[in-house]
């Protein structure tokens, strides 16, 4: 099941809910990759793509929270920390499973709890404990 965007998730910042609205896009698209696993190509190709943007996110985001002088920014570099090392394992297993001639029903199963991490406690859960932290602090918004 995809997820949509609620504006629950809003952190008031033009630049981080965007890039907020694309992780979870690209999460998406994983889900939806999975729809047919006989083409490996898109899983692939969208956990990479998810690896570069939350890369290049978290290090936009820590960089506007020093700016702003946001009270959390050290516990929050310590959760990107902790979401990159989740990224990297899930990214190494979803390639070693996709490497399979054919996929078990266990296989089926690993990637789509997988999706299913991803979304939920990856990115929504992080959204609402730690980011929404960054509500009033981070200027107009618009940088
Ligand atoms: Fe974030």
């Amino acid at each position: 099941m995809t997820i949509k965007w609620d504006k629950r998730f809003s952190v008031n910042h033009l630049a981080i809910d965007a890039e907020h609205k694309l992780l979870l896009t690209t999460i998406n698209a994983l889900e939806i990759a999975l729809r047919h696993p006989e083409d490996k190509e898109p899983l692939l190709f969208f956990i990479d793509q998810l690896h570069e943007f939350a890369l290049s996110h978290f290090k936009h985001e820590e960089a506007l929270q020093i700016k702003h002088q946001f009270p959390f920014v050290e516990s929050n570099a310590k959760g990107h920390d902790y979401l990159i090392g989740e990224l990297n394992r899930i990214r190494d297993d979803i390639r070693r499973i996709a490497k399979k001639a054919t996929l078990s029903v266990t296989d089926m199963a690993d990637l789509h709890n997988y999706v299913t991490y991803l979304a939920k406690d990856w990115l929504i859960a992080h959204l609402l404990k730690e980011d929404l932290k960054m509500k009033g602090f981070m200027g107009d918004g618009y940088e």
